[in-house]
């Protein structure tokens, strides 16, 4: 579980983030929401030690990344699985040779140990038989698909992911998000995920943080979500006209059949 309390970040006198308090929880997705230019990623980079917040905590199961020593965050940092924006895997080498390289750089495993664990990552996300291409040869949700792979390799308590959707397509969008609640709940990832993307709030919201100009507004789940009466939270999320059809039909009718009506967990051919 990680904690953060009463954090404050500012950049040049402007602050981005307000006194922020969320928790997010073991073995679930746990969602930051909010328009552009709320703080997502400022709260995410502060959560990976990328950027350091002037006041609060940040505790890792317990552990407050604020208070740690250099080596003690190395140590952490292996514990943490990121995956940004774009999927910044190397041009340069394949897919194998992308999801070897942490296991490369932070493990003593030998070259056989690291290619098998590499293999294991790569077939979980389906990418078996794609392990010899560049990315350049991949689609963008298979290039997302071998990032999540890497991001994984080192079997990570922890995985951030800063609007992974960003660029895909609905369909391939849902079958992204579908695969990371998978990983997370198979091996407990304690997993944050950035979005502003509806489907996934509304597909895999098991906990989810709003955030408003540098505020946390409001915490609650998918379902609790319908009911919302913070009106920043409603005009954010139910914005359109379609969507605010589904809020009334969903009121009316209950929301219990959207995850499972979406899915279809066999197939990750995207
Ligand atoms: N390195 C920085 N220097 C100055 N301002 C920044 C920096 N990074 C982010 N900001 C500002 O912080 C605010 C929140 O940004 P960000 O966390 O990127 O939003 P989001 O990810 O929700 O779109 C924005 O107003 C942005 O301009
Ligand atoms: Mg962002």
């Amino acid at each position: 579980m990680i904690e953060v309390k009463n954090v404050t970040k500012s950049f040049e006198g402007k602050t981005v983030l307000h006194d922020v308090s969320a928790d997010f929880y073991t073995g679930k997705t746990n969602l930051i929401i909010g328009q552009s230019g709320s703080g997502k990623t400022v709260l995410m980079k502060s959560l990976v030690g990328l950027l350091r917040p002037e006041q609060g905590q940040i505790l890792f199961d317990g552990r407050d990344i604020l208070q740690m020593k250099p080596g003690e965050m190395k140590e952490l940092r292996k514990e943490i699985g990121m995956l940004f924006q774009g999927s910044a895997l190397f041009d340069s080498e394949t897919v194998l040779g992308n999801v070897m390289f942490p296991l490369m750089m932070f493990t003593s495993m030998s070259y056989a140990e690291q290619r098998d664990r590499a293999m294991f990552c790569i077939e979980r996300v389906n990418l078996g038989g794609s392990e010899n291409k560049y990315p350049s040869e991949l689609s963008g949700g298979m290039q997302k698909r071998a990032a999540i792979a890497r991001a994984i390799s080192l079997n990570p308590k922890y995985l951030f992911c800063d609007e992974p959707n960003s660029g895909l397509d609905p369909r391939t969008s849902i079958l992204i998000d579908d695969l990371l609640s998978d990983i997370t709940h198979e091996y407990g990832i304690t997993t944050v995920i950035n979005t502003h993307d509806m489907n996934s709030v509304l597909g895999i919201g098991e906990n989810i943080i709003f955030l408003n100009k540098g505020h946390r507004e409001w915490v609650g789940d998918m379902h609790k979500i319908f009911s919302a009466t913070n009106q920043a939270l409603n005009d954010f999320v139910f914005a359109t006209d379609l969507f605010q059809e589904v809020k009334e039909y969903i009121v009316r009718n209950g929301h219990t059949a959207h995850g499972s009506a979406r899915r279809n967990k066999d197939n990750y051919e995207i």
